[in-house]
């Protein structure tokens, strides 16, 4: 796709056009053309997300959650990579016309994005300090000592102890936890409109994991941003996404609000994921109930539908032909053959136990609200 030249204007300034959405993913196709063939990573990506909303993105490793996320950054590098098709559009823009110079702009500062490894995220050469200000010298303008200032008080604000000295000191005096937030620290220093957050709780423990849930939506509460939320587990997301994209083999399977996801799923690998949710407030690990066997190569997709091959429900049209997504009138979609026959749906998960545990959490999140 040809680039143009840069004309960079603050686009977090300017309005969304009318009838045109923050964020627009439209059938976004992204492979690596690789030694050992043409890895299908994102294969026809579609979603939208406006201001204050929250996305979980859902799937297990391998599924192209982060590589969907990263070409939304610009950080793919090309080859191997190649955009094959698609578009994405942030307040109208196309991102995939961008000059680099625009994009650079856009990082951080419009569109930030928490890394699912933070150890190879941040530069060890430099100071935490220095890093964490980066954005705001090269965004904002701020001096070196407005963004050291500013350093402080947004690791103050992860909940890093002795922030005046902790700017001082390299990435490997960090533990992973700590490094985290580092990272969340960055992400949030140019109040971004679209926060990405790829997997941003896995190395933190329990506690913290939920105070660094709540400062991303305290921001969004003050701040009205949108937020990304990619991860493994369908219940990390079940008391904050407002929509989910349940992803499988590159492709978006399911895509609805958290509440048809969760009460209302038409399609078999969401209902593996339901099973295998934890019990909310469960302190011993209980056995869950993963989903047997393991995704495809996604350079040999099998032809038809491809979680065919651990579908316990497949048939013989799954394996010859691939579903078309069946949309119902409000937007949710599942790409199943069967996501509108009832008969097919009374194997759907007990879902009692997960609408208990998401009706839990919300009344908890309400009360906690009218108490702040
Ligand atoms: N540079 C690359 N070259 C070739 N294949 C790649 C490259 N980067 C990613 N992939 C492949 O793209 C696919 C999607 O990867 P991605 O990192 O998006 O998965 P994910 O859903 O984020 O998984 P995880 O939950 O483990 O983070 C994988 O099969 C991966 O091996
Ligand atoms: S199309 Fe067939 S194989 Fe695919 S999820 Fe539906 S029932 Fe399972
Ligand atoms: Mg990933």
């Amino acid at each position: 796709m040809a680039k143009r030249d840069s004309h960079y204007v603050d686009l977090k300034e300017q309005p969304v056009p009318e009838g045109q959405h923050l964020l627009e993913v439209d059938n976004l196709k992204m492979y690596f053309h690789t030694q050992d063939g043409v890895v299908h990573a994102v294969d026809g990506v579609s979603y939208t997300l406006d201001r204050g909303e929250t996305l979980g993105v859902v799937g297990e490793s391998g599924s192209g959650k982060s590589v969907t996320h990263m070409t939304i950054m610009g950080l793919i590098e090309m080859p191997p990579g190649k955009i094959e098709g698609g578009d994405i559009r942030y307040r109208g823009h196309s991102i995939l016309e961008m000059s680099e110079e625009d994009m650079q702009h856009i990082r951080g500062n419009d569109i930030a994005m928490i890394f699912q490894d933070p150890m190879t995220s941040l530069n060890p050469v430099y100071k935490i300090g220095r890093q964490v200000g980066e954005g705001l010298r090269l965004h904002r303008g701020y001096s070196k000592k407005q963004a050291l200032e500013r350093a402080v008080e947004l690791l103050d604000l992860v909940g890093i102890p002795e922030p005046e000295k902790r700017v001082n000191e390299y990435p490997h005096q960090f533990s992973g936890g700590m490094r985290q937030r580092v990272m969340i620290a960055m992400a949030l220093a140019c109040d971004p409109d679209i926060l990405i957050a790829d997997e941003p709780t896995t190395a933190l423990d329990v506690t913290i994991q939920a105070q660094i849930i709540e400062l991303m939506q305290k921001m969004q509460e003050d701040n009205g941003n949108a937020i990304i939320m990619i991860t493994h587990d369908l219940g990390v997301v079940a008391d904050m996404a407002d929509k989910i994209m349940v992803m499988y083999a590159g492709r978006p399977v399911e895509f609805g609000t958290a509440e048809e996801i969760f009460y209302d799923s038409r399609h078999p690998y969401t209902w593996g994921l339901i099973r295998s949710i934890p019990d909310h407030g469960q302190t011993e690990k209980k056995e869950l109930t993963p989903i047997a066997g393991n995704p495809p190569s996604l350079v040999n997709l099998p032809s038809g539908c491809p979680f065919a091959p651990r579908c316990p429900y497949a048939v013989d049209i799954c394996h010859e032909q691939a579903p078309e997504h069946i949309t119902t009138e409000t937007g949710h979609y599942s790409a199943c053959h069967f996501a509108d026959d009832p008969n097919f749906l009374k194997f759907a998960p007990e879902n009692s136990r997960t609408r208990a545990d998401l009706d839990d959490r919300r009344a908890a999140a309400s009360t906690e609200k009218k108490e702040a």
